[in-house]
């Protein structure tokens, strides 16, 4: 049984995602063993509430320095002793120490089709604004391991979403979670928990 450990920002959207298909067995062989949240109050603490899993908020807020933060957040998941670490909408720059730590151990799910639209700056709904001052007509969501870049690591799924003549970023950011993150990235996490992800370089075969 893999032990799974989600770090959310907000909505927790895919969070919730994940809960829901743990439940139905489409993610077999995990379970969610904690959240942790770096801002209090947020939705996605109550969704965990609800689902009866344990939630812990590790918020910037309550420390002198960045690095206190950091060791405090490393701190808070090893205490779980996870076997994969799920960044789902989850908005703070994972440190070296935190990937080292965890290498090939943490996927995030980003709402663009990598390497398009990511990067530093791009985020939330900034993703969904620049796609559509680009133009571009086929946008989606990419699930990859984190590296010590920022959204530059291994993909390991990604899923196209077509852009419409009256799309606003809200209305594609809706678009592009129902209908790619919330199936890539809980797909992602069954391929893991069942050892059916392969990384060689930069590259994930799947089988
Ligand atoms: C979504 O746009 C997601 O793509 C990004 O964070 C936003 C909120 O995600 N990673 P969630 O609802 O908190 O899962």
């Amino acid at each position: 049984m893999l032990n799974i450990v989600v770090c959310v920002s907000g909505g927790g959207t895919n969070l919730q995602a994940i809960i829901d298909k743990i439940n139905n067995g489409e993610i077999s062989n995990a379970k969610i063993v904690g959240v942790i949240s770096n801002n209090y109050g947020v939705k996605a603490l109550e969704r965990a509430a609800s689902a009866g899993i344990d939630a812990k908020v590790v918020s910037p807020k309550d420390f002198a320095s960045r690095e206190e933060f950091n060791d405090a957040l490393l701190k808070t998941v090893k205490e779980y002793e996870p076997g994969l670490v799920v960044l789902a909408g989850f908005l703070v720059n994972i440190p070296e120490a935190f990937v080292k730590e965890f290498k090939e151990k943490i996927i995030n799910i980003h709402p663009s089709l990598i390497p398009s639209f990511c990067g530093v700056g791009y985020y939330g709904l900034k993703v969904h604004e620049a796609v559509l001052k680009r133009g571009v007509k086929v946008t989606g969501a990419t699930a990859h391991f984190v590296d010590e870049g920022t959204d530059t690591g291994p993909i390991i799924l990604q899923k196209a979403v077509y852009v419409e003549p009256d799309d606003t970023p809200k209305t594609l950011q809706q678009r592009v979670m129902e209908q790619a993150e919330w199936e890539i990235l809980p797909l992602a996490i069954d391929h893991f928990a069942n050892n059916r992800l392969h990384v060689t370089g930069s590259k994930v075969t799947i089988g």
